[in-house]
Formats: C-alpha cells, sequence, structure tokens
C-alpha cells in the first residue's frame, strides 16, 4: 500500500505526518525540523530555497524571499522574485515539494498521495487554488481537510471513548477557524465552523512592528518603501520579542539601522502589557466567529464542555485568558499547538487509505458557507435582479445534495444563466461569484416555466451544479472545479513544467546550507570582536565544504554551530520553532 501522508500548509510554519499503527507522527524535514517555515527565496545564485533557510535569508535580504503567500490564495496576485513571477499556487507548489521530498526521504520512495488542510473558512476559490497547488508539487491531493477539524482529528484519536462537545479555537499565523465538533462513540460529528480569513499571530507581530517603530519616530508603511531591510529586522526582532513575551514580562526589541543591521545600539523595551493592549482591538475580531459557530450548532457556551487551543498565537497569555474569560473555563493545549494539525491530516490519510489503527473512527464535517444562486425578486411587477437564493445553507453536514425549483420570469423565456454564489449576503454583489453557466431548450410558454437546480458539495468542498428543465427533463451540469477563477488544467500543466526548470540544491546539502544562511544572518547582528571570529569559522567551514572531506566537514560544522547556539540571540533551533 503506496503512504498517504498528511500536510498542514501553513501560513507561517507547515508540516507532514504519517499515520502509525501507534499513532501520528510528524516526519522530519532535510534539516531534522518538525516544522518547515512557509517561506521561498531564490538566492543569489538563482537557485530556490524553502523553509528554515529561506527564513533566515529572509531577515538579511527580504528582497529574494516571500512569505504569507497562503493569504493571497485564491486571487491572481504574482509576486516577483529572482527574475520570474510566481503565482500564489506555485509557491505553495514550492512549500509542498519540500515536504513531499522530506516524505519521499523518509519511506525511501515517492509518495503521491496526501490529504492536505485549509482554513475552515477557505472558498471554492482558494480550495481549488490548494488543489492546483497540489498537483504542481506533484502530489494527488485525496482530500482537502478543514484545519479544526484536523485537530479535533488529532484529539479524537487520543481520547475517543469520551463523549463530549469540543470547541476548536485555531489561531495560527495567519487564519482564525473555529469548530464546534461532537465527539461520540467513536464519531466526530464537525457541528459548525466559522472564522477570519485574515487574523492571526502575523497581525499582532506587525501592530509591535508599527508601535515600535512609531516610537522611534517612524511610520510602519513609510518605513517598508523606503527601508525595506530596516523593516524586515524589525519585524524579525518583533517576532522574537512577541514570543519572549508569552514567557516574561518584559523584552527589549533592538532598532535596527537602514541596512538592517543592529548596530544603532537603540533599544525599545517592551512590556507584556503594552504588547496586549496593542493587539487587544485585532483579538476582538475572534468573537463574531465564536458566537456564529455556537448558533449555527445551536448551542450555549455552557453547553461546550472543552475548548481545544490550536495554533502557534495561542500561546499568548492574552488569548488563553481571552478564551478563559468567553468559556468560564481552562482552554486545553494537550497537543503541541503546532503539529496538531499535521497530525490530525495523517489520522485522515489513515482513513482514505483504510488504516488499521482508525477502522472504527468516523468523521463527517461541514459546508463552511452557503451556496447558491443569483434570482431576481418581484418588488409589485418591479423585477429586481441580484438577490441570493441560498441552496445549501452554511454549516450543513457534508457530502450533500439540495435541490431547489426556480421559474423563469418572463413569457416565451427560454434561456435562464445560472450564477453560483458561496457567501452569507441577502445581494449576490457582496458575496464571491464561483461560476455561471447558460441553461437553454426551456419550451415557450408564459412565465413560470420550473428549473431545477441541484447542488452538489463533496467532502473536499468541490460543488457540482446540475440543472433541469422540468418539462423536457433536459439536464445540464457543470462542475465548478472546471469554470471557477483560478488556474486552468493547462496553467498547471506549464506551472508543474516550469517548476522543473527551477535550480534546487540538493536535498543533501540542506544542513550545511541552513547553517550558512543562519551564520549569515546572525554576523549581521553580533558586535565587531565576536564578527571576526565567526566569520574565521564561517571561512573555515566554507573551505571544508570546498574540501569535500567528510571528516573535516563535521569538524567546521560542529565548531560553527557551538558557536551560534552560544551566540545567536534567536536561539534558533532547526525545528522551526520560534524560540
Ligand atoms: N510563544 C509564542 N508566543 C506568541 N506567538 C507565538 C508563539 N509561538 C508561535 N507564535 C506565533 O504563532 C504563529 C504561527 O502559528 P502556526 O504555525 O500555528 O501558524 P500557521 O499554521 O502557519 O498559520 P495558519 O494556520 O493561520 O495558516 C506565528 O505568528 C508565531 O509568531
Ligand atoms: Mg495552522
Amino acid at each position: 500500500m503506496d503512504p498517504i501522508i498528511g500536510i498542514d500548509l501553513g501560513t507561517t510554519n507547515s508540516a507532514v505526518a504519517h499515520l502509525t499503527p501507534d499513532g501520528p507522527q510528524i516526519i522530519p524535514n532535510a534539516i531534522g525540523g518538525r516544522l518547515t517555515p512557509s517561506v521561498v527565496g531564490v538566492d543569489e545564485s538563482g537557485t530556490v530555497v524553502v523553509g528554515a533557510a529561506a527564513r533566515e535569508l529572509q531577515v538579511i535580504r527580504p528582497d529574494l524571499c516571500t512569505a504569507l503567500f497562503k493569504r493571497s490564495m485564491g486571487t491572481e496576485r504574482q509576486v516577483a522574485l529572482g527574475g520570474r513571477t510566481f503565482s500564489p499556487e506555485e509557491l505553495s507548489g514550492l512549500v509542498l515539494r519540500s515536504l513531499k521530498a522530506d516524505a519521499d526521504a523518509f519511506f525511501g520512495k515517492p509518495v503521491t498521495r496526501a490529504v492536505i488542510t485549509v482554513p475552515a473558512y477557505f472558498n471554492d476559490r482558494q480550495r481549488k487554488a490548494t488543489l492546483a497547488a497540489a498537483k504542481i508539487a506533484g502530489l494527488t491531493a485525496e482530500r482537502i481537510l478543514n484545519e479544526p477539524t484536523a485537530a479535533a482529528i488529532a484529539y479524537g484519536f487520543h481520547d475517543s471513548r469520551v463523549d463530549k462537545t469540543v470547541l476548536v479555537f485555531d489561531l495560527g499565523g495567519g487564519t482564525f477557524d473555529v469548530s464546534v465538533v461532537e465527539l461520540f462513540e467513536g464519531t466526530l460529528e464537525v457541528r459548525a465552523s466559522a472564522g477570519e480569513a485574515i487574523l492571526g499571530g502575523e497581525d499582532f507581530t506587525r501592530t509591535l512592528a508599527a508601535r515600535v517603530l512609531e516610537s522611534v519616530g517612524l511610520q510602519f508603511e513609510r518605513a517598508e518603501a523606503t527601508t525595506p531591510l530596516l523593516v524586515a529586522r524589525m519585524i524579525q526582532q518583533c517576532e522574537r520579542a512577541k514570543c519572549a513575551l508569552s514567557r516574561e514580562p518584559t523584552a527589549v526589541v533592538r532598532v535596527p539601522d537602514a541596512n538592517g543591521e543592529l548596530t544603532t545600539g537603540r533599544e525599545v523595551t517592551v512590556t507584556r502589557e503594552q504588547l496586549d493592549a496593542w493587539v487587544s482591538p485585532i483579538l476582538a475580531r475572534i468573537e463574531l466567529p465564536i458566537r456564529r459557530a455556537l448558533a449555527d450548532a445551536k448551542l450555549t457556551r455552557d453547553k461546550v464542555s472543552e475548548v481545544i487551543l490550536v495554533g502557534g498565537a495561542t500561546r499568548m497569555p492574552l488569548v488563553v485568558s481571552r478564551v478563559k474569560e468567553l468559556f468560564g473555563k481552562n482552554p486545553h493545549q494537550r497537543l503541541n499547538p503546532d503539529e496538531v494539525v499535521a497530525l490530525g491530516a495523517a489520522v485522515q490519510a489513515g482513513l482514505v487509505g483504510r488504516a488499521a489503527a482508525v477502522e472504527d473512527l468516523v468523521v463527517t464535517d461541514v459546508a463552511p458557507f452557503t451556496l447558491g444562486v443569483a434570482i431576481s425578486k418581484d418588488f409589485g411587477g418591479d423585477q429586481r435582479d441580484g438577490y441570493f437564493s441560498p441552496i445549501i445553507d452554511r454549516n450543513t453536514t457534508i457530502p450533500v445534495s439540495r435541490v431547489s425549483r426556480y421559474a423563469t420570469v418572463r413569457a416565451n423565456q427560454t434561456t435562464i444563466s445560472v450564477q453560483i454564489y458561496q457567501g452569507e449576503s441577502r445581494r449576490v454583489e457582496e458575496n464571491l461569484l464561483l461560476g455561471e453557466f447558460d441553461v437553454d431548450g426551456i419550451p415557450h410558454g408564459p412565465a413560470g416555466q420550473a428549473v431545477d437546480i441541484r447542488f452538489t458539495y463533496d467532502l473536499n468542498g468541490v460543488l457540482e451544479v446540475e440543472a433541469m428543465v422540468v418539462a423536457t427533463k433536459r439536464i445540464v451540469t457543470h462542475i465548478i472545479a472546471r469554470h471557477a477563477k483560478g488556474l486552468s488544467d493547462a496553467q498547471i500543466r506549464k506551472a508543474v513544467a516550469d517548476m522543473k526548470k527551477l535550480k534546487t540544491h540538493p536535498r543533501e546539502e540542506a544542513v550545511n546550507r541552513f547553517l550558512l544562511t543562519r551564520a549569515e544572518r546572525v554576523f549581521k547582528e553580533l558586535p565587531s570582536d565576536l564578527r571576526r571570529d565567526l566569520s574565521d569559522l564561517m571561512d573555515g567551514f566554507e573551505t571544508a565544504l570546498e574540501s569535500r572531506n567528510p571528516e573535516t566537514i563535521d569538524q567546521f560544522r560542529q565548531s560553527l554551530e557551538i558557536f551560534l547556539s552560544l551566540h545567536d540571540p534567536q536561539d534558533n533551533d532547526p525545528s522551526g520553532n520560534p524560540a
């Protein structure tokens, strides 16, 4: 049986896992890390770098790197990098390809099947973009799984015998999702999901950076345009300070110069109270989705037996205390919040592959958005277009198939145009257009000729629409997957071919490359006496690499690693976990 892997394709970090008879397990990456930063760079030699090395490069050369592209999935945004442009699908594809390479190395054979997670609140277009990214990476996405559902599955796998209602609170780097999940007798039923597509730890970091810059007389956006190196370094400093403030009452942010070097000697001390006050207005946005998910699940807060925290940003004490205030109980974080989604995806992969370890587990999920068509309404003889008629209500259990009957509005109307929308507004212009098609062949006659429209929404959130002219039984089928804006099959094939042409570093060099990039970054942070020492060590290591003598390489690598472990203020362990 070919292995199927579970992948958490995150805004800041990604991870890959597989199911063993003892439960799901993370597959380490080429440098031994459990998380792979979702950062892509093209270095000066024109070679693509992904993951921890790209994250290091980003601090010193933000112009060569890009991150947070998950936020652009499903849009037409392009990122210029290394003399060409990349779509968000291609960038995500590069991250997936790197995770696939880790899995290939782990299993000793190519892995082609995966379960990939997306925020529950990803719309149809964003899901399609994720499927395209998988194809670009040479993977078949057997299932697109909602992240909070994946987390609930990981918890359900560990204590499946206890019946309870769980609220999964998932605050990652880029998105916020909340899901209400019922666990009973080995069945895991998602009752409702809601969320915010743009709310996460990265927003906290940027807010902190903006405030610190303000305190030294700089405005964030302006500084980003005029001194990008300063801002890139400031963001890195603030990321570090934000994480430190989860443990300590104060943290120091060193103010970089225009070249992004930490030589100014200027420091700003930030307290946890300050950070909390600055991010509170952003964090307040968690409340509406929570209320909505509970209302859709027809539950009140006191009926929630357990709150599970998922996502790195839930390490912030402010987040924990807000959740505690909202639910009147301490939330749980028994499983590592930044690995739990990948672990759940691996369990789902086991379900897809019918693994023995999960034969008693049943999982059901919901459609996070309402799906329907545009209609016109009659206001006392006045026909007005642009109203939304729901066919599948949000938070309906999937897979689902629903049919609604519509009618022509004019005499001798032989065609109707079916416009498919996703969203919660009464007017279609505020919802997302997924696709449209015409149904013709309606017999001549008075207004009121019936057309049945059937929506079938599958487990991956892929929609199929079928229209039937009732009088003639003529059926027109339309699969949104082929029509939705986004990459066409031809574009995907081109992307696959383009990806093959990209230069990459050999996998066995990953550890050394990462070490050198990290050393470059640390170099800029050190006072001059230490810089000299580090420079000598780096020269030695590079000479050793040239020599290709494994013993010499090991020896110099160890010296460099020891130096970095003593002098890297970030103490950046290769797991990719922020300090
Ligand atoms: N100790 C900590 N204190 C505060 N924030 C933290 C801490 N550790 C990690 N984070 C934040 O968690 C975020 C990353 O979390 P995670 O890896 O779960 O996100 P992701 O899966 O990449 O994103 P998403 O799920 O939104 O796509 C980052 O913004 C990071 O700064
Ligand atoms: Mg996540």
